[in-house]
């Protein structure tokens, strides 16, 4: 058997240090051997909960199943794993002293049959990865990381169009994790206001923010959907503290209404996150008149987060806005004009298209007018990620693409990652993919011209008004 034993000192409390630990899945962040980790039983991370972590352990890849076999809040915790050539048993306690908390790690590390003789050449090799990781752990805890800049591989994918578009798909994800740098941060008593809520990247983000310790605003549409979603996050998060908001986005006097009552209760917002759309094959009008792509896509976002402005203002820390695009708007060019298709040549993939683009140049103009105001806004987008609203509005391209659609905690990464990440909020008026700020026009042909960002606020202000009128 060997032995290994590392001691950490960070500057952070003896809770997030034992939350963020906790949560195996971060394993994936700091370890030197690590390369992902999922939980792989449902409910809060406790006693009982398992991992499925993949390490690199020289040349081959070896799959570990932990366990939480012994559980003492913001005390110790201890793993067991097990895989085909080795079983680990880590031991890791928390003591806080001054304003720091001491990480005291020890990794027992029994190897099977066959493998023990060779003990004594792996052991200087298993010491040097010990030390790296608890090395990889201090820093995921002081959590200091830099802001991202778009790497140089990154930049050149994008200016060959095609290898930047494979990047949409899981593998671009994958990619990504080698060059992702930890998030430790954690938003207890931040508020943080998410739309389309109850499904694909919207829940996934809503578990990873309900985890994560925010107090959440769900919006969502249908309020016969409210109580299987409070009851998903009780069960995945134990958090039962969560409030809905019915709200129709795609109807301008909804989105006025959930803005009246958020503004009369009166709690400021952290974060806002303009996550509901959908694709739309078929044309057709609101009840106020409004192209429904439209209405749901663009004019939505752009009145919720007006009308919640003086709820992101005046915060000690910068608030954020998240607008959800599309890799799709990467085919559209912004014109005013034509942000609003009508019958024969309305194309739902072009109504989608158009709209994410003018979202993105609003999010470029709101980030600038903002800046003074302490709102930080971006944009990002998912990639491909196979969700309910893909497989309903885009069965074909779904069945081609499946095997290279990401799931919908992929896609959502980003989401939450723009939410939580102390560096996210360093930068304002990006669009990210993959936590890295990408260049929002992959053909010079797509770039609008300056007219036409200055007419964009005055259009869709326009319409609002029309279908106020209707
Ligand atoms: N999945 C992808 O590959 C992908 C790619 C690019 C961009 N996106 C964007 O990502 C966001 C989330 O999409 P998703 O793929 O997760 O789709 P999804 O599973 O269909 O989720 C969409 C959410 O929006 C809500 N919503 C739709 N219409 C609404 C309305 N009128 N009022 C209020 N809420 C409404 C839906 O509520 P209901 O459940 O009641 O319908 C649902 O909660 C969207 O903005 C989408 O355009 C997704």
């Amino acid at each position: 058997m060997i032995t290994l034993h590392e001691e950490i000192a960070v500057q952070r409390s003896i809770k997030d240090c034992f939350r963020y630990v906790s949560d195996f899945r971060t394993v994936a962040e700091w370890d030197a051997t690590a390369l992902t980790s999922k939980k792989s039983t449902p409910g809060p991370i406790g006693l009982g909960t398992h991992f499925t972590v993949h390490c690199s352990v020289g040349p081959t890849k070896v799959r570990l199943e932990y366990e939480i076999v012994e559980y003492c809040p913001w005390a110790s915790i201890v793993l067991v794993g097990k895989s085909r050539f080795f079983d680990v048993r880590d031991v890791i306690t928390f003591t806080e002293r001054g304003s720091q908390t001491h990480v005291s790690y020890t990794a027992e590390i029994q190897y099977h049959l066959g493998i023990g003789s060779f003990e004594n050449q792996l052991e200087s090799g298993m010491r040097d990865m010990g030390r790296k990781s608890l090395e990889g752990l201090k820093s995921a805890l002081d959590n200091s990381p830099s802001p991202p800049k778009i790497s140089d591989c990154t930049a050149r994918a994008d200016r060959w169009v095609a290898p930047g578009v494979a990047m949409f798909s899981k593998w671009g994800f994958r990619r990504s994790l080698a060059q992702r740098k930890p998030d430790s941060t954690f938003l207890d008593g931040r508020h943080v206001v998410l739309t389309g809520a109850n499904s694909g990247l919207g829940l996934a983000t809503s578990i990873a923010l309900a985890e994560a310790g925010a107090n959440l605003t769900l919006v969502i549409r249908n309020p016969a959907k409210q109580e299987e979603l409070l009851q998903t996050l009780e069960s995945e998060t134990g958090r039962s503290d969560i409030t809905i908001e019915i709200a129709d986005l795609s109807l301008m006097a909804d989105v006025s209404a959930l803005s009246d009552r958020l503004l009369a209760r009166g709690a400021p917002i952290d974060v806002l996150i303009n996550n509901a759309g959908a694709l739309f094959n078929d044309y057709a009008l609101t009840r106020e008149g409004l192209e429904q792509s439209f209405a749901l896509l663009l004019a939505s976002p752009s009145l919720l987060t007006h009308k919640l402005r003086p709820l992101l203002t005046n915060h000690s820390t910068p608030s954020r806005v998240i607008n959800v695009v599309s890799g799709g708007m990467y085919t559209e060019k912004l014109v005013c004009d034509r942000l609003i298709m009508t019958p024969p040549s309305y194309h739902g993939a072009k109504a989608y298209a158009r709209a994410k683009r003018a979202l993105t140049v609003l999010s470029e103009l709101w980030a600038e007018q903002w800046r003074e105001d302490g709102i930080i806004v971006n944009a990002m987008h998912p990639g491909w990620a196979d969700t309910p609203g893909v497989a309903s509005a885009l069965p074909t391209f779904r069945s081609i693409t499946r095997r290279i659609l990401r799931t919908s905690d992929e896609g959502a990464d980003t989401i939450i990652w723009l939410a939580k990440a102390k560096e996210a909020g360093d930068l304002s008026g990006q669009l990210f993919l993959d936590r890295e700020p990408r260049t929002p026009y992959l053909l010079s042909k797509t770039q609008e011209p300056a007219a036409q960002r200055a007419q964009l606020e005055a259009f869709i202000d326009a319409q609002i008004e029309g279908a106020a009128a209707h």
